[in-house]
């Protein structure tokens, strides 16, 4: 695929030139004056497709289930009790439609931790999106029914799927999971050699009770994504700036159920790699990158305007994101992924021009397309890959019955 006339905005931290972009198997093969006849994007600016750290994508089929809870009541009270219904065929759904979202706000891929692994899989597979998939991990006095055995299996038979699907292992929490669990999971990270994906100190009755220290601990050997890390105290932080750990920060989330405002100025001044996440759309409840990047700089800015720069914004959702992915991405230049979403610089939300890195942060700048490995996902409104109205169909069946209970069969073991 040739693409012409476009301003292409190499990182994070260039300035937009015009340019046409070769693209061959997935890969960017060349950015510069290309001869021969392709797509004219002209008018069009080409960025670094994003990349969602931290999101529970099948939960598209609860948003809205609980918005003015706090966090114990919105899981134990709201959520827990609906996944007890949810079934395979839900997730594929589920999931499918959270990608459709995540598309058409120029994510290429995301982090996810759910459970029936394989739906989310088969809708990843189907949709052409990047995903990093973990399945939530629980024990009950190191009793798990088999949930690290079966994530451990997902890996093997999905590891490394068409380059863009891979596992990795998704403890809950600290406090849905025991120590001896942990440390359990963070041998089998290092044996298999893959991340960790975890929720930590995301409330303040978290902290109260356990120690995050201690459970960085736990996985000092393996590549660690942390999401929320909320509750952190300044003099805290050292433990979380590590080459190997990742701070997924969930701005929305932890607004909307109460849990504070991360420490995100601080971290990045100790050098912690924090990346960007929209948690679940039960919690957010939307899974749009721009508008969680744009309230990740405003709740800095509230203590110091000099807080998360544009530039460090955008790094955060695309060069950092994708080195926790795992991912030779992140930067529009040959030899990277062909990830990259473009920008509609018609729509008055990116004028003017001149200033768009500003807009694409502050001003919900307009996505025109998003493209995964070489291949659009998304583009001028339409999801080329997938049979929309279907999908939509399925969707509202399926959710309609999940949030009527209409489900006899109880998947309890499954969660
Ligand atoms: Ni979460």
């Amino acid at each position: 695929m040739l693409i012409k006339n476009i301003l292409v905005i190499e990182n994070a931290f260039s300035q937009p030139k015009k340019a046409d972009i070769l693209i061959e198997n997935g890969i960017i093969k060349k950015v510069g004056n290309i001869e021969g006849v392709g797509i004219d994007l002209s008018g069009k600016v080409a960025f670094p497709a994003f990349y969602n750290t931290h999101t529970h994508a099948a939960m598209s089929l609860m948003r809205g289930v609980s918005d003015d809870d706090p966090l114990d009541v919105w899981l134990f009270e709201k959520v827990l009790p609906l996944e007890d219904s949810l079934n395979e065929e839900m997730v594929y759904y589920g999931t499918m439609v959270s990608m459709m979202e995540m598309a058409r706000n120029g994510i290429a891929g995301f982090i996810d931790m759910y459970f029936f692994l394989d739906s989310v899989a088969e809708a990843v597979k189907d949709f052409g999106m990047r995903a990093l998939i973990t399945r939530g991990l629980v024990d009950e006095n190191g009793e798990d029914n088999g949930r690290l055995k079966e994530n451990l299996e997902f890996i093997e038979r999905w590891h490394d799927f068409d380059g863009r699907i891979s596992g990795g292992l998704g403890p809950h929490s600290p406090y849905l999971c025991s120590k001896g669990y942990l440390q359990k999971i963070s041998a089998a990270a290092k044996e298999y050699n893959v991340p960790v994906h975890m929720h930590l100190y995301e409330s303040a009755w978290e902290r109260d009770k356990y120690d995050a220290k201690e459970i960085l601990e736990f996985f000092k050997d393996v590549k660690l994504i942390i999401a929320h890390a909320v509750q952190f105290k300044e003099n805290e932080l050292e433990a979380l700036s590590r080459e190997n750990f990742f701070v997924s920060h969930n701005p929305s989330s932890n607004l909307k159920l109460g849990n504070g405002i991360a420490p995100v100025a601080e971290m990045l001044k100790k050098g912690v790699k924090v990346t960007v996440g929209t948690d679940g759309a039960a919690s957010n409840n939307t899974l749009d990158i721009l508008h969680e990047m744009r309230l990740a700089a405003l709740i800095q800015k509230a203590k110091n305007p000099t807080n998360m720069k544009v530039e460090e914004v955008l790094n955060m959702t695309t060069k950092v994101a994708a080195e926790a992915f795992g991912l030779n991405a992140g930067e529009i230049k040959d030899g990277m992924l062909a990830d990259i979403v473009i920008f509609d610089t018609s729509d008055i939300s990116c004028l003017p021009v001149e200033n768009i890195k500003s807009h694409i942060v502050h001003s919900r700048c307009k996505v025109f397309a998003t493209m995964v490995a070489g291949r659009w996902i998304y583009y001028n409104g339409m999801f080329p890959t997938i049979n929309e109205s279907e999908i939509l169909y399925k969707f509202k069946k399926l959710s309609q019955k999940l949030l009527k209970k209409e489900i006899s069969e109880i998947h309890r073991s499954s969660i």
